[in-house]
């Protein structure tokens, strides 16, 4: 077997070649990336990459025409991956997100490829919060992120057939350590404060409802969609991934962080614009599908993870808001100091062509 995981060198994507390469040993693991925060590693003993057989550097939005060689299942995960990236780079995330994407999608099937599952997200219920939201509610994209996974879904949709199963896995909000970790999650960052200055800063007024799941659970939910019987779910599925127990108001995640790391205070914007992206989300339907691959983490274990693995690192950065944790700023750096572009291709690189 031949996976290919596209934006392997992310937060999640170490944790989901760790997952592969325990439950299919024999598999070939193929990475592709642009390595935008490849030297953005957190205490990792070595380099996560060590684990594929092949890594490939290149651009989702080129991919050329031999990527798909004897590949059964695609991964992607490659993307300009949340709102602020998004509200910053709108076009390119549309590019990057949606039309490559598809294309992508489209090659991989033209090509043979049996599976294809992508990361979408649960953010693209926006302002759901008097009922719990599942797969047949109304979508309620708010953001050039949100609107991009929704554009890319319905399309996908389109493409598959029982050749080409296609499961569109919608993401809770992710939480937990990574070789490669963020801090601009909200439950990751909650902690990060709590360690470096035993302070949580709310930004809104803390009342925004947020589904979350620990990247492990994120990783057995991927290996599930990539082995799930069509008759599981259909030929095309979008299925919610999380759990009902793991749906949490943002006060209460820093009071449970607070709970765990003694000293801390809380503090709440309480002049803060009501934030429209809160959403309460129904996991019957992954519950139904998939009872042997539920999340398994929950909230203080993957808090205490946080805190050893934030510990272990030796972290203090009270500023870490403006640091290399951030997305948005390792990519603006880019930008900034020549190496990007505004389309956020490398500068320099040559870059192959379709053909090559
Ligand atoms: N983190 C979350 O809370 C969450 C929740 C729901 C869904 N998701 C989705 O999961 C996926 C992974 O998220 P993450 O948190 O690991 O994000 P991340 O930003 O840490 O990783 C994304 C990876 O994609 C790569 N990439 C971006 N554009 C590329 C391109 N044009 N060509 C090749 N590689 C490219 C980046 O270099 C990076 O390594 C994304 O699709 C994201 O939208 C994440």
């Amino acid at each position: 077997m031949k996976i290919l995981v596209t934006g392997n060198m992310g937060y999640i994507g170490p944790c989901v070649i760790q997952r592969l390469r325990a439950s299919h040993p024999r598999a070939m693991l193929i990475g592709l990336d642009m390595g935008y925060f490849a030297h953005c590693l957190t205490n990792a003993e070595a380099l996560p990459e060590c684990r594929v057989d092949l890594q490939y550097f290149l651009d989702v939005r080129q991919p050329p025409s031999w990527l798909f060689e004897d590949v059964d299942a695609v991964v992607h995960l490659a993307a300009i991956s949340n709102d602020p990236m998004g509200n910053t780079f709108e076009a390119v995330t549309l590019d990057i997100n949606y039309r490559a994407s598809v294309e992508l999608a489209k090659q991989a099937k033209k090509s043979g490829v049996k599976t294809f599952v992508f990361a979408s997200s649960c953010s693209m219920y926006g302002f759901a919060v008097d009922i719990l939201r599942d797969e047949k509610s109304l979508l309620d994209p708010l953001t050039a992120y949100a609107r991009s996974k929704v554009y890319t879904e319905n399309e996908l949709q389109q493409i598959a057939d029982k050749e080409f199963k296609v499961t569109s896995l919608r993401f809770s909000t992710a939480c937990g350590m990574s070789e490669r970790l963020r801090l601009d999650l909200v439950l990751n960052d909650f902690v990060a404060g709590a360690i470096a200055s035993r302070t949580i800063t709310i930004l809104s007024d803390g009342t925004p409802w947020r589904p979350l799941i620990n990247i492990k659970d994120m990783a057995r939910a991927i290996d599930w969609a990539i082995g799930r019987d069509i008759s599981d779910g259909g030929e095309f599925l979008a299925v919610n991934v999380g759990s009902n127990t793991w749906n949490y108001q943002v006060k209460d995640l820093a009071e449970a962080v607070a709970r765990v790391i003694p000293g801390v205070d809380i503090s709440i914007n309480k002049d803060a614009q009501p934030d429209k992206r809160s959403y309460r989300v129904s996991f019957d339907l992954f519950s139904k599908l998939a009872p042997t691959y539920q999340p398994e983490f929950d909230l203080i274990t993957t808090i205490k993870e946080l805190r050893d693995g934030l510990e272990a690192m030796d972290f203090r950065n009270a500023n870490f808001r403006n640091s290399q944790f951030m997305r948005l700023k390792v990519l603006i750096d880019l930008r900034n100091n020549g190496r990007l572009t505004e389309k956020l291709e490398w500068l320099n690189k040559p870059l192959m062509t379709a053909s090559e």
